[in-house]
């Protein structure tokens, strides 16, 4: 008898904890998402469409595995309250059948209020249901996004709510990824793994624009403490590919989100890509970076009026160095070796080049384009 109540105890530990499970989300999760590029325009065909860019151009070997579809796949509720893909979508077990298919993950989106953030049918008094409903249909992966619960709640009860909907997926039993959004509201940083989040949105949307992306992505430097494996800050998703910026824009982009340990959920349209797109988002040398073990989110080590330095530890002992030039003419930017614990000499190799430039002492400067970034590894 006793031994049976300590399986049964230690299975519903083992369920309580499954979707805070950090072997999830062991590094940032990788993929794409539909709404920067598609926004409510996206259909099932374009979601099948990234699936089969991801799995055919590269992008799944260097680790971009999720296929997430952001709002406006939602229609109404059928007679018993279950949640219903609308016309677009169609049906959804054959979608996730089709991702999976391809060796890909999926992932959908909710919000915990009556209305998404596009004015779809909400979770708000269905959370079990859909969380079910998700889980039936082969999700690996939820967005859930406060929208319309701003005019339920108060902003004091979010907590209980995003954890009500964690209870709800593990219930399910399957692994699904918990991904919170809400702007960063209440320093989620603080609380977002308490509620089994993976990962937590840390501001207001991001835009295709160079203003937008770098105040969004200079601004993270502070929430490294609360980033590690199985839980990451969140500072949304990739513009690269959208139009919006230049090479360089795109570069530091790139090089800030892998610097800050930020998920790389690619936002643009996959079956469009040019090789310059593809390139920024799959280099191996770059994405290592992102996707390094020890999962430390990285920080400003070095600041003179618009040039900054970031470094951010690695598992190897090795340090990824980001030289970035928010100045508007081409600049050179040097890196103190001691900056990072370097007395003498340290290797150094350039990620974006994927070339190894030799050894350095004291310091290694390098002329960095307007708006541009330089991606360094010191050894
Ligand atoms: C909010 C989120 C976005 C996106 C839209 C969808 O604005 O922050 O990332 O999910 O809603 O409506």
């Amino acid at each position: 008898m006793k031994k049976l109540v300590f399986i049964v105890l230690a299975l519903s530990y083992v369920a309580r904890t499954a979707a805070a499970d950090s072997s999830a989300a062991a590094t940032p999760p990788m993929g794409w998402n539909s709404w920067n590029h598609f926004a409510c325009k996206v259909t099932a065909a374009d979601v099948r469409s990234a699936a089969d860019a991801i799995a055919s151009n590269g992008m799944k070997d260097a680790g971009y595995i999720y296929v997430n579809i952001d709002d406006c796949w939602e229609g109404g509720r059928d007679e018993k309250g279950r949640i219903q893909a609308n016309q677009k979508f169609g049906d959804m077990k054959a979608l996730v059948d089709y991702v999976h298919g391809k060796g890909l993950k999926i992932g959908i989106y909710s919000s915990p209020g009556p209305k998404t953030c596009a004015g779809h049918e909400g979770s708000y008094g269905h959370e079990e249901q859909d969380a079910q409903q998700y889980a039936d249909w082969g999700f690996d992966y939820l967005k859930y996004d406060w929208c319309s619960a701003e005019k339920i709640y108060p902003r004091s009860q979010m907590v209980d709510v995003y954890k009500k909907m964690h209870d709800a997926l593990v219930r399910t039993r399957r692994p699904i990824v918990f991904s919170l959004c809400q702007y960063g509201y209440g320093r989620v940083w603080r609380w977002g793994p308490s509620v089994g989040g993976n990962l937590w949105r840390t501001t207001e949307d991001i835009t295709d624009k160079y203003d937008r992306m770098s105040v969004i992505g200079f601004d993270q430097d502070g929430l490294e403490p609360f980033a590690g494996p199985g839980h990451w800050n969140d500072p949304d998703m990739l513009e690269v590919g959208n139009g919006g910026m230049n090479h360089d824009e795109y570069v530091t982009h790139m090089t800030l989100w892998v610097l800050l340990a930020a998920p790389l959920l690619a936002g643009n349209d996959l079956s469009k890509m040019t090789p310059e797109t593809l390139s920024i988002i799959t280099n191996r040398d770059v994405v290592a970076v992102d996707q390094d073990i020890k999962g430390v989110q990285g920080r400003r080590i070095a600041q003179e009026g618009p040039l900054e330095v970031w470094a951010k530890p690695l598992a190897d002992g090795s340090v990824a160095v980001g030289l970035f030039n928010r100045g508007e003419s081409v600049s050179p930017i040097t890196l103190s070796l001691k900056d990072i614990g370097v007395q003498g000499s340290a290797k150094v190799r350039d990620l974006w080049q994927r070339q190894d430039l030799g050894s350095f002492s004291g310091s290694y400067t390098a002329d960095v384009p307007r708006h541009g970034a330089i991606l360094i590894r010191v050894q």
